[in-house]
């Protein structure tokens, strides 16, 4: 996951990808000596349009291409606010290939490979470079050049790998159209609040009392929030009688709710999907053992609620 990473500013401060979770990034290795340099002008006029509907750019400086990029980090900066006006913050020097490559690098990479270079005047003579130096140089998912750029979604996932080659407005146009994407939906949020929480509170009706126990499954699957327990157990006979239930649980100085009525599915692909997300009950549990038993929330209400922001109510 993308969000798993940092980098280090130019200023030596530590930037945590998890911070820029439900941005598009576009992430861009630069040289300020290279042919692709002026790259830079497009990529400050698409942070200046873009910054405020959600863009984050990452500009990494790298020195491995033709030792195009030989300043400090200072140096660097300075020349491309002097040449440039750039205002996007500008990370530390650093290696996108080989043993000292920043591991978001090695991420990237894993998740994008090389397709090829665009037309450009530069594709022939980058072409005829590399073939030289290494026949298999175009299998490789490494970096080529300065000015590669990759593109992640709100949702964290790398969408889009462009080589320098590639026009500046097919960069824009890609971006532009992830900014229209939905980060992800309230559903999707609860669920990895769930998650994330690792342990969450459930609690039924018994008799006339409720009952709570502590609960650890999730699924978001068909549009729903799924939870998964056994047939035999008191918790599944209490929601038979009743589906009515509530969770609750606490992450990072957040309240969640969760009230709804608890709805059993038998649908053998779910049960797949839960017991394949949750390697610890595959042990106890198979699909087809007649006891694995998920449901689903129906009618639920879902509400964050902290002392520093305003509830936040998610109905599915
Ligand atoms: C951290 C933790 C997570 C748990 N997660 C689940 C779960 O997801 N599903 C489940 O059926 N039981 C889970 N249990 C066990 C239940 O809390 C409970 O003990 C079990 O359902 C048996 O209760 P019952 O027979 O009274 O229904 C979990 C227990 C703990 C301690």
């Amino acid at each position: 996951m993308i969000y798993d990473y940092s980098v280090t500013t130019g200023k030596g401060e530590t930037l945590n990808l998890s911070d820029y979770r439900g941005k598009v990034i576009m992430v861009v290795n630069t040289a300020t000596g290279c042919g692709f340099t002026p790259q830079y002008a497009p990529i400050e006029q698409m942070y200046k349009d873009y910054h405020d509907k959600g863009l984050e750019i990452l500009d990494i400086p790298c020195n491995q291409f033709g030792g195009q990029a030989p300043g400090t980090d200072d140096e660097i900066h300075e020349f491309c606010t002097i040449h440039f006006n750039t205002t996007f913050p500008q990370m530390k020097k650093s290696d996108v290939n080989g043993e000292n490559e920043l591991p978001l690098y090695t991420y990237l990479k894993s998740q994008k490979g090389f397709e090829g270079f665009t037309e450009h005047p530069y594709k022939a003579l980058l072409e005829k470079m590399f073939a030289e130096a290494d026949p298999e140089w175009d299998k490789k998912p490494d970096i080529k050049w300065n000015f590669t750029k990759f593109v992640v979604n709100r949702k964290g996932e790398v969408v889009a790998r462009f080589e320098p080659t590639a026009d500046m407005a097919e960069v824009e146009a890609c971006v532009k159209a992830l900014l229209a994407e939905d980060a992800e939906s309230g559903l999707e949020k609860v669920c990895r609040f769930l998650e994330e929480a690792g342990t969450y509170y459930l609690a039924t009706v018994d008799g006339d009392q409720p009952r709570v126990r502590p609960f650890g499954t999730v699924l978001c699957c068909k549009n729903r929030l799924y939870i998964q327990t056994g047939k035999i157990k008191d918790v599944s006979h209490q929601l038979a009688a009743n589906p009515k239930a509530e969770i609750c649980a606490f992450k990072d100085g957040v309240w969640l709710r969760v009230a709804g009525k608890l709805i059993n599915d038998d649908d053998r692909d779910v049960k797949v999907a839960m017991l394949e997300k949750t390697p610890s009950l595959k042990a106890m549990y198979s699909a087809d053992d007649d006891n694995t038993q998920v449901l689903y929330f129906e009618d639920a209400v879902a509400t964050f609620s902290s002392f520093t922001a305003a509830p936040e109510t998610v109905c599915f």
